[in-house]
């Protein structure tokens, strides 16, 4: 049974030593949002989940949904939380729109803008959600990028938050894999909550070295000589597919240089009695998890991908409610 949604008390807004911009109007990177802003998602999160807070708020909104690259949750939960919150998402995909005919991302945003309130993309450059953020004039969601993913990584927070409370900043995160979107996005969220991650990626596939230059200077952020040395003592051990989405035609050189970053029983052991899996999903069972660990008690995968709904369910009533 699920637990009671956590309060999100304003205490773990002690961490994040870096400069606290004004949260933007936009939801395209956690580390441009003040923590006080990050908690207030994540407690509108809960009061959504248990049905505190219902309703249709955003009747007669619409959101376009960009997708040029492939999705299950991240649409569906979009087109779901909108539909219960009595609005209405569409979908606009490459292969359907002039987009993938070379339109170009600002003429497509202005022009969206005229028709719909908000903009929710998946895309490959995050520049392309920066200058679609720029040219329109309604708030734009980043539903994953080459570099990010933050509506994932606060479905995550949330996550790990009904498991061990909502004192973030007490958190002990692992990556254990590629430095990809989803270890971006991490970093960013350790940056804003002052947990603890330990990161172990192999050579070469590390995280952006910008993300990981800021994450250092404002939170207790370490990249680790193995896995078994990033997840001793974790409370949350995380991971995600060795090839993202553009990177496929690299899998097999990939699953050589990542075979030493498998989560499975024996890495699960050094972590905490208490800890859980996180993976965003899709995932690839006996190559960066083992089906024991992600089929296994300790996993909260399921859990994490239904929180994915209440989480952006969250984000569009705050971006255009
Ligand atoms: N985790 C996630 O973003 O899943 P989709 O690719 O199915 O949207
Ligand atoms: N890192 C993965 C996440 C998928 C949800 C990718 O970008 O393909």
């Amino acid at each position: 049974m699920d637990r009671i949604p956590p309060a999100f008390k304003r205490r773990c807004i002690r961490s994040g030593r870096f400069a606290q911009p004004p949260s933007p109007r936009h939801f395209i990177d956690i580390a441009a949002h003040e923590t006080g802003h990050l908690l207030h998602l994540l407690e509108l999160t809960g009061r959504l989940k248990s049905g505190e807070l219902s309703g249709r708020p955003l009747r007669g909104r619409t959101l376009a949904m960009i997708f040029r690259k492939n999705s299950t949750r991240t649409r569906v939960s979009t087109e779901v939380g909108m539909a219960q919150l009595g609005g209405h998402a569409l979908m606009i995909s490459d292969r359907e729109s002039q987009m993938g005919r070379g339109e170009s991302v600002a003429d497509t945003a202005r022009v969206l803008s005229r028709y719909v309130d908000g903009i929710l993309i998946r895309t490959f450059a995050q520049d392309e959600v920066a200058e679609l953020a720029r040219e329109a004039s309604v708030p734009v969601v980043n539903g994953l990028t080459d570099l990010l993913h933050p509506c994932q990584v606060m479905a995550d927070l949330f996550t790990a938050a009904e498991e061990f409370g909502d004192d973030l900043a007490a958190l002990r995160v692992a990556w254990i894999g590629d430095g990809n979107n989803m270890a971006n996005s991490w970093l960013n969220a350790a940056c804003r909550f002052g947990f603890s991650l330990r990161l172990a990626c192999p050579p070469h596939y590390g995280p952006d070295p910008s993300i990981l230059a800021r994450a250092r200077s404002s939170a207790d952020v370490r990249v680790c000589g193995s896995p078994a040395e990033a997840a001793a003592a974790a409370h949350v051990v995380t991971t995600d597919v060795w090839a993202s989405m553009g990177r496929e035609a690299e899998r097999s050189a990939r699953a050589a240089a990542f075979a030493g970053y498998r989560v499975d029983e024996p890495l699960m052991r050094r972590a905490s009695p208490d800890a859980i899996f996180l993976h965003c999903l899709p995932a690839h069972r006996g190559e960066e998890v083992t089906a024991d660990v992600i089929d296994g008690p300790r996993s909260r995968v399921l859990r994490e991908a239904e929180n994915r709904l209440h989480v952006i369910k969250a984000i569009l009533l705050d971006l255009i409610g």
